[in-house]
Formats: structure tokens, C-alpha cells, sequence
């Protein structure tokens, strides 16, 4: 199968929509990510995603809606809570984990009895949400354990052969995933830091929220899996006042050691690696965040063996960059 890249004109949304409803599988932008989706309610084209990216039938999709009459399609039951975080948040970069409808075949939801819903807020995605006309569930458009797509040549390079249709909608405004709530309990839980902070998010609910990333359990079935990986090892730093210090002195190392190391760094810090290889990631954390997934996979472009990662903050968007950086680092701290 030849894979294409379409841009976003409207007659190439609607051929992409026809061909979702036709049981088909299309990569498509969000502000977050690209996502691979599929019509939520066609088991057999929901099975073609999870083959096509390599991923575990345990691990759940989100479903994307272009609209709230799409959220209460999927869900059940949309709590008071809900309805004030959808008022405030959608379209955007907030996953809302609630109570499934029991049509919603089991394979989108990997058997859990809750579904995942986002409304993104991009642009040509919701010109094709609309066009689709049926709630769309798709897991992040890379392979299996690769850093997320944010721009279409990510996905062909991942999935070129694959899948017959790449809708562009240009680089991702955020970069990284969606934040995680799920709120089909008693309290809301934050199960992934996204796009939308923990702050924002703690305001809009006038109460405190229960992180449970850090738990051992494996909660939101995604966090268990190794993820955001180049080929290149990743290792990241804490974020201290000797940080650069401390790159610094394991870049030589490395170096010494016959390695090819690049370090990613805010452009405020950039002076202070001298003449060391380094990427700029942007004026401030939201720049980072939206260049991260695509440094980690230009390094491996470039021929860098190791990616040594500036921390990062952990308020705002910061904690949703060291979540990523903690898992594509496998924990490897320095
Ligand atoms: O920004 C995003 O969320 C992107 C774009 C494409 O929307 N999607 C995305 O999908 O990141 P994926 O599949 O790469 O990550 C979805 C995560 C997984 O960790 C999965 O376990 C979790 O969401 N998830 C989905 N449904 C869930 C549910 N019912 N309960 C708990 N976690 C769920
Ligand atoms: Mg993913």
C-alpha cells in the first residue's frame, strides 16, 4: 500500500471522513498529537489500529468527538464535574475519562467499563470530526514505543506502507499528549499531564486533584508500557541550580567514551554548554514541549547516540515535559 500525505483542503477531509466510515483507518493532526483513528462503533476497523501500530489489545483508545452530543454517544454518565470541566476545556487538550456506553464496542476500551473522550481543538481535526459524522477513537499515530507524532512526516516515517491516507494539519500547536482525568468516580484522579495543567485544572474544580501517575499501579493501562523512545539513550536531568554543570560533566564523559551525545536545552541556557552539540528547544516551556517528540526523533536523524535532557519546572505544562522525559529516559536520571 502506497502511503499519501494529503493537505487539508476540504475535499481531501471529506475523502479521508469516507473513508472512516468505510471501516478505514486515517492519521489525522490534533493540537496535541497526530492520532491513527478509526470509527469507534466498527470493531474490525478499531482491530486494524491496533495492528497497524504494534499495540497491546490491553491498552485503550481515546475517543474524539467534534462535538458534546458526541461525548454522551460514548459515555453514560457525564457528571456534574464533567460538565463544567467540558465547559471550560473543550475543544482542547483534556481527556475526560467517564462511565462507558455499553453499544461502545470493548475493543476501544480494552474491556474496562469507562471510555476516554477528548474534543479537540485544531482546526482541519474538527472539519474532519464533523465530516466523519461518528465518534473517532484513535491512540497516537507513531509506532508502538516511539516518540509521538507532531507533524505528518513523523507518521510516514512510521507507518509509510500501513495506512493509505495522512491528513496534514501542519506542526502540533502543543506537542505532547492530552491531560487525563478521569472523573468516573468519586473524586477526580489525574491520570496523565497533558496539554491542560494540573493547575488549570485544580481551579476549575475549586478542589484539589489526586495525582495518581506516580503510582505503581498501573491505572491508565498506557503508563505501563516502555514509550517515547528514539534509538538513542535518553538521559535527563533534574532540575537544580547546577544543572548545566552536571550535563556538562557527563556530555565529556560521555565523549571520552567515544559517544555522540547532544544535549536538549532551553535557549536561555544554550551559552552555557559552549561549544557542546545542542538543540535550542524555544524561549520558554510551552517551546519546549512542542519541539521535544520531534528533537528526540531528529537526533536519531542526526546520528546522536544519546540525548542528554535539560528538566525542566515542575508547574504548568513542565510536568507533562518531565513525565515524558522520565518515561523516554526509562527512568535513567543524572
Ligand atoms: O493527545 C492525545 O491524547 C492523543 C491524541 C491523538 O488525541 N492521543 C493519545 O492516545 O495520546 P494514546 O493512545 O497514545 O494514549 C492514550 C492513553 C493511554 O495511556 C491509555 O491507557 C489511556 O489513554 N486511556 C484510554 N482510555 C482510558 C480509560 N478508559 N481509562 C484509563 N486510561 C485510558
Ligand atoms: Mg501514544
Amino acid at each position: 500500500m502506497r502511503t499519501v500525505i494529503l493537505d487539508s483542503k476540504e475535499e481531501n477531509i471529506v475523502r479521508c471522513a469516507e473513508h472512516i466510515a468505510n471501516g478505514g483507518v486515517v492519521a489525522f493532526p490534533t493540537e496535541t498529537v497526530y492520532g491513527l483513528g478509526a470509527d469507534a462503533f466498527n470493531p474490525d476497523a478499531v482491530r486494524e489500529i491496533f495492528r497497524v501500530k504494534g499495540r497491546p489489545s490491553d491498552n485503550p483508545l481515546i475517543v474524539h468527538v467534534h462535538s458534546v452530543r458526541g461525548v454522551r454517544e460514548v459515555a453514560e454518565i457525564v457528571p456534574p464535574l464533567a460538565e463544567k470541566l467540558m465547559s471550560e476545556f473543550m475543544p482542547g487538550a483534556l481527556t475526560l475519562v467517564l462511565k462507558k456506553k455499553k453499544d461502545l464496542p470493548d475493543c476501544v476500551t480494552a474491556g474496562l467499563n469507562t471510555v476516554g473522550v477528548r474534543m479537540p481543538s485544531n482546526p482541519v481535526c474538527r472539519e474532519f470530526l464533523r465530516a466523519c459524522n461518528v465518534p473517532v477513537c484513535a491512540p497516537s499515530a507513531n509506532t508502538s514505543t516511539k516518540p509521538s507524532p507532531t507533524c505528518a512526516r513523523h507518521v510516514y516515517d512510521d507507518l509509510y506502507g500501513k495506512i493509505p491516507f495522512i491528513l496534514d494539519g501542519g506542526e502540533c500547536e502543543i506537542g505532547l499528549e492530552s491531560t487525563i482525568l478521569d472523573v468516573s468516580g468519586a473524586s477526580p484522579r489525574l491520570l496523565r499531564a497533558g496539554g491542560i495543567s494540573l493547575q488549570a485544572l485544580e481551579k476549575a474544580c475549586g478542589r484539589n486533584i489526586e495525582v495518581v501517575g506516580g503510582s505503581t499501579v498501573a491505572l491508565c493501562p498506557g503508563m505501563k508500557y516502555k514509550h517515547y523512545s528514539p534509538k538513542a539513550e535518553v538521559l535527563f536531568s533534574a532540575y537544580y541550580g547546577g544543572m548545566s554543570e552536571r550535563i556538562d560533566e557527563v556530555y565529556d564523559t560521555l565523549v571520552l567514551s567515544g559517544k555522540r551525545p547532544v544535549i536538549l536545552c532551553a535557549d536561555f541556557n544554550a551559552k552555557k554548554y559552549g561549544e557542546r552539540k545542542k538543540y535550542e528547544m524555544g524561549a520558554d516551556y510551552e517551546a519546549y514541549a512542542r519541539s521535544l517528540f520531534a528533537s528526540l526523533r531528529r537526533a536519531d536523524a542526526d546520528g546522536y547516540d544519546t540525548v542528554l535532557a535539560e528538566g525542566v519546572p515542575s508547574d504548568g505544562i513542565g510536568a507533562a515535559i518531565i513525565n515524558r522525559l522520565v518515561k523516554s529516559s526509562g527512568g535513567k536520571i543524572i
